[in-house]
């Protein structure tokens, strides 16, 4: 059975005098259950936030990128080795809008995915094609290129990585990929990874759908075979909405 995960990215919003009424509204409403829950907060607030959840069942901190130098002339970058100093040992890395508004390319993500997983973090890689692309049947090849990070990687690392698949034109525009097309993707994540690396290696690597995840379309999703889980941006920032979210991906 792969593990689930509801994974939260705040992005640059909530502000810090929110933090303490958001995580308590989350301790009274989520009951404790084998899903493990990440938020991906802001760098301000990583230290503050992982002091919150630490009474939350079995949830985690995340930062939302960090550089792939342990220290240096790297003017308003965060290094892994910070994160671990203040006690935080995730990331994600990719996301769509560190490639496009921060034109981070294909090779530096490979460099970030193998530094922080050779640092010893948890990594949470996002992928996913634009609309133009998907419209003009571009989609698996952006895809197998975003994924061929993964050839670089230890089958040992692999245990500490997971994929979040989001879409560009379902992100923040309240239009989800259905759950059928969400499966499709997924389904062809897992076999680029059985071919890469190994059946084991893909059957245990848990993927992630992200982009406008709500509390509606949520249970559509988390019943799809390959789907293990979600990374929400815009619900996540209201913990009534996320609550119900994570308790979408409880095994039944
Ligand atoms: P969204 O964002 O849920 O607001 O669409 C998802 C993401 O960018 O990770």
């Amino acid at each position: 059975m792969r593990q689930k995960i509801a994974a939260a990215n705040w992005k640059m919003n909530l502000p810090k005098e929110g933090i303490e009424a958001y995580f308590e509204t989350l301790r009274q409403t989520v009951k404790p259950n084998s899903t493990r829950t990440v938020w991906c907060v802001p760098a301000p607030f990583l230290e503050k936030c992982a002091a919150e959840v630490e009474k939350i069942f079995n949830s985690k901190i995340a930062a939302q990128n960090i550089f792939h130098k342990p220290s240096g002339a790297f003017t308003g970058e965060i290094s892994s080795t910070m994160l671990k100093q203040i006690g935080i040992t995730a990331t994600l890395i990719g996301h769509s809008e560190r490639r496009g508004t921060f034109k981070e390319d294909q090779d530096m993500l490979t460099q970030k995915c193998l530094h922080a997983l050779e640092q010893g973090l948890e990594v949470i890689y996002c992928v996913g094609e634009t609309l133009e692309q998907r419209k003009s049947e571009q989609t698996w090849d952006v895809l197998s290129e975003q994924l061929a990070t993964i050839k670089s990687i230890s089958e040992t690392d692999l245990k500490k990585f997971c994929i979040a698949y989001e879409p560009i034109w379902a992100i923040g525009t309240g239009v989800s990929a259905t759950s059928e097309q969400a499966e499709q993707a997924h389904q062809f994540i897992r076999q680029q990874i059985a071919e890469w690396k190994s059946q084991s290696n893909a059957d245990h690597l848990p993927i992630l759908y992200g982009g406008s995840v709500s509390p509606e379309n949520v249970t559509d999703l988390s019943k799809q075979e390959n789907i293990d889980g979600c990374l929400v941006g815009g619900a996540s920032l209201i913990p009534e909405k996320f609550a119900k979210i994570i308790a979408a991906w409880k095994e039944i």
